[in-house]
């Protein structure tokens, strides 16, 4: 087995235990982990989920995970998610997917917070990969001149037909190229006092442990 988000993604499922809530993540390296989660309880593990995401919730139906509404539950003892960027700090940039809103909320009433990535993931300092920070419909361009005076140029992000991408809440995702981060807490604060700023993609001091791995299948995780 070669593919690096294969390999991680799997071996997060190894930190699951019996009778735990289950915080799926959303992304091509998250799906690995769910459909592997889908294989052990089919293997008689019990454990029930929470989908960070539609298309997770997707995956979930069609794997036979069982899932229990977010609003029903007070903590998640694992979460499990991709991410597009991760620094030493374990600071991360994640939205690449647009999930980021549903996968910050998820995170935040988790114990565990593991992080799975190829090694292409890891940098030295956030902000090489666009910040995707999620905005009300209402006076969109209003609040991205907002976010354009902290620094950075941005894009509404498209769909391959050229039609705006609408997130799983309805809202916009713009695409904010800051290229260097230098102050990650700073900006995850600032960003969110903007009023029509729903949301931003970094994960500020939240992740636990990061598994990744190389091409070659040797594993990292601290
Ligand atoms: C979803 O919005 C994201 O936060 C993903 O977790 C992130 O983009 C990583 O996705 P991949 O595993 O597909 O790279």
């Amino acid at each position: 087995m070669t593919n690096p988000k294969q390999i991680v993604g799997e071996k997060a499922t190894e930190f699951i235990e019996n009778g735990m809530t289950v915080g799926l993540g959303t992304g091509s390296t998250a799906y690995f982990t769910t459909r592997k989660v889908g294989q052990l309880i089919q293997n008689g593990l019990n454990i029930r989920c929470v989908p960070t995401s539609k298309s997770t919730e997707q995956l979930a139906y069609k794997w036979n995970i069982p899932l229990v509404p977010i609003s029903e539950v007070e903590k998640i003892d694992i979460t499990i998610d991709g991410a597009d960027e991760v620094d030493p700090d374990k600071n991360l940039i994640k939205g690449g997917g647009g999930a980021h809103l549903r996968e910050k909320i998820v995170a935040s009433i988790t114990g565990y917070y593991i992080i799975i990535v190829d090694n292409s993931k890891l940098v030295h300092h956030l902000g090489k990969f666009k910040l995707p920070v999620e905005i009300t419909p209402f006076a969109r361009e209003v609040t991205r001149r907002q976010v354009n005076q902290l620094g950075c140029t941005s894009d509404w992000r498209k769909k391959e037909d050229g039609s705006d991408f609408i997130s799983d809440n309805d809202n916009f995702i713009l695409d904010c190229s800051f290229e260097l981060i230098k102050d990650p807490r700073a900006l995850n604060l600032t960003l969110n006092q903007i009023p029509g700023v729903v949301e931003n993609g970094l994960f500020v001091g939240m992740a636990d442990k990061i598994i990744s791995s190389d091409s070659e299948g040797n594993l990292k995780i601290y």
